[in-house]
C-alpha cells in the first residue's frame, strides 16, 4: 500500500484551534466531550511492527531518520494511512533532546538507547547546557510543520511528545535500560541538591521543547513518564519526581493551550499523585482494569488505555474480548481515549492493529454519552 510522501517545500498550517470545540474525536476526547466512536491511537505506532517502517530503516539509522524531516514525516503518515488511526504522533525519540544538553546518544541495533558518557556526579550535572529547542530539535520542529501541513486538511491531530524529567535522568544517569535503577536513585538519594538541579535543567528543556512542538503545529502534546513508577514506591515519587512534573505540566500550560496527556507506567497504586503533577488527560498503564483507574483518577478528568500490548499477539477472539472489556469499562462516557497500556511491541502481527481500529470505529459509543 502506497503511504503519502511529503515534499521539504509545504508550508506549515494552523493545528486546530483548542479554543472552538474541536471536532476531530481524538481532540474532543482529550477535553472530554463526547464522540460517536472512541478514538484509538498506539504507543510507537509508528515503528518495527509496519513492514513499511523497517523498509526505511533498512537505508537509515534511527537518528538519521529523526533528523531528515521528510523521512519523519513520511514515517510519521504510514500508520494513519495504513491503520487510520484517529491521531499521528509525530516520529522521533524522548531521547535526542538530550544530545544537545552535551550527551552522546547512540542507538545501538539490537540493545536500544546508550549514552556513552552518562552522568556520574554533581560535576557532570553542572556542565549540562539547556539550548532551546530550535537550536536542538529544529529537524523534529519541522517534521511537525511538514506532517500538520498534510494532516490538518484531513483532520486528523498530530501529536507531539517529550519524556518527563524522571524517565529522562534514568537514561542519562544509567546510560541505557535499567531493571533496578540503582545509580540513579543513588545518586538521587547521595546528592539531593545535585538531582535537584539535574531534574530543573530538564524541566526548563522539555518545557520549551513542547511549546514549541505546539507552535510547530502539534495538535496535542503527551508527555511519557514511563519509568519513575517502575522505580519508585510513592513517597519517593511524591519527593523526588512529583514537584519536577507539576513545573513541567505549568510551564507547558503558560505556553500553550492545546490539550497534554500525562503517561506513565508502574504508577496505578498511587494514581492521584499522578494526577496533581497536572495535565488534561491521564494515561495509565494495563495493570489495573480501565474503570477503577478512571475512578481514581476522578471522572471529570480524561482518561487513554489501557489494552495489555501482548494481547495484540492473541487470536482474534481473544483479542476482541480484550478490547471489548476496556471499551465495555469506560462504557461510552465522554473522555476514553482507547490505546495501548503501554507501546506496540515488533512482533505484533500488523493483521490485528488493523483489525482492532476497524473494530473499535464500528463499535458505537451506545451506553452513555452518546451523541
Ligand atoms: O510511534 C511513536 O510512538 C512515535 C515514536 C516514538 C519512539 N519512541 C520511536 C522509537 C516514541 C513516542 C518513543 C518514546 C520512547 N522512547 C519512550 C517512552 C515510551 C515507552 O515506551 O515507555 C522510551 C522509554 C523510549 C526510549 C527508547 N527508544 C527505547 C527503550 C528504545 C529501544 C527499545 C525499542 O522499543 O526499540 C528506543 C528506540 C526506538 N524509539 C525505536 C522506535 C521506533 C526502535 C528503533 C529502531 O530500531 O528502529
Amino acid at each position: 500500500m502506497n503511504t503519502t510522501t511529503v515534499s521539504s517545500n509545504a508550508r506549515p498550517t494552523l493545528p486546530e484551534q483548542s479554543t472552538a470545540e474541536p471536532t476531530a474525536p481524538f481532540l474532543r476526547a482529550c477535553r472530554g466531550l463526547a464522540t460517536t466512536y472512541t478514538p484509538v491511537w498506539l504507543m510507537r505506532q509508528a515503528g518495527r511492527y509496519m513492514p513499511e517502517y523497517r523498509a526505511i530503516r533498512a537505508q537509515h539509522t534511527m537518528l538519521d531518520v529523526i533528523r531528515t524531516p521528510e523521512l519523519a514525516a513520511q514515517v510519521t503518515l504510514q500508520p494513519i494511512d495504513i491503520f487510520g488511526f484517529d491521531a499521528a504522533i509525530i516520529f522521533s525519540d524522548i531521547l535526542p533532546p538530550l544530545i544537545s544538553m552535551g550527551l552522546d546518544l547512540e542507538f545501538v541495533k539490537g540493545e536500544g538507547p546508550c549514552i556513552h558518557n552518562p552522568i556520574a556526579r554533581a560535576y557532570d550535572i553542572d556542565r549540562l547546557a539547556t539550548p532551546p529547542a530550535e537550536e536542538s530539535m529544529a529537524p523534529t520542529l519541522q517534521a511537525i510543520a511538514l506532517v500538520a501541513n498534510e494532516l490538518t486538511p484531513r483532520g486528523v491531530p498530530l501529536i507531539g511528545f517529550a519524556g518527563a524529567p524522571f524517565t529522562l535522568a534514568s537514561y542519562a544517569i544509567e546510560g541505557g535500560g535499567s531493571k533496578t535503577f540503582a545509580k540513579t536513585k543513588a545518586l538521587m538519594y547521595r546528592e539531593p541538591a545535585a538531582w535537584k538541579r539535574l531534574m530543573n535543567k530538564l524541566v526548563t528543556v522539555q518545557a520549551d521543547y513542547l511549546v514549541k512542538q505546539a507552535k510547530a503545529g502539534a495538535a496535542a502534546l503527551q508527555i511519557f513518564d514511563s519509568w519513575a513508577g517502575q522505580a519508585l514506591g510513592q513517597q519517593d515519587y511524591l519527593r523526588y519526581v512529583q514537584p519536577y512534573n507539576q513545573a513541567l505540566f505549568a510551564a507547558v500550560k503558560r505556553g500553550t493551550d492545546v490539550p497534554v496527556i500525562n503517561f506513565s507506567t508502574g504508577t496505578s497504586s498511587y494514581l492521584p499523585d499522578v494526577v496533581a503533577c497536572g495535565g488534561d488527560v491521564i494515561g495509565v498503564d494495563w495493570h489495573m482494569p480501565l474503570d477503577w483507574c478512571w475512578q481514581q483518577i476522578g471522572h471529570a478528568t480524561p482518561i487513554q488505555g489501557n489494552l495489555d500490548p501482548i494481547t495484540l499477539m492473541a487470536p482474534w477472539r481473544e483479542l476482541q474480548y480484550r478490547i471489548d472489556d476496556v471499551l465495555n469499562r469506560a462504557s461510552g462516557k465522554p473522555g476514553h481515549i482507547f490505546n495501548l497500556g503501554h507501546g506496540i511491541l515488533p512482533e505484533t502481527p500488523t493483521d490485528n492493529v488493523k483489525r482492532l481500529v476497524d473494530y473499535i470505529h464500528t463499535r458505537q459509543n451506545v451506553q452513555e454519552g452518546h451523541l
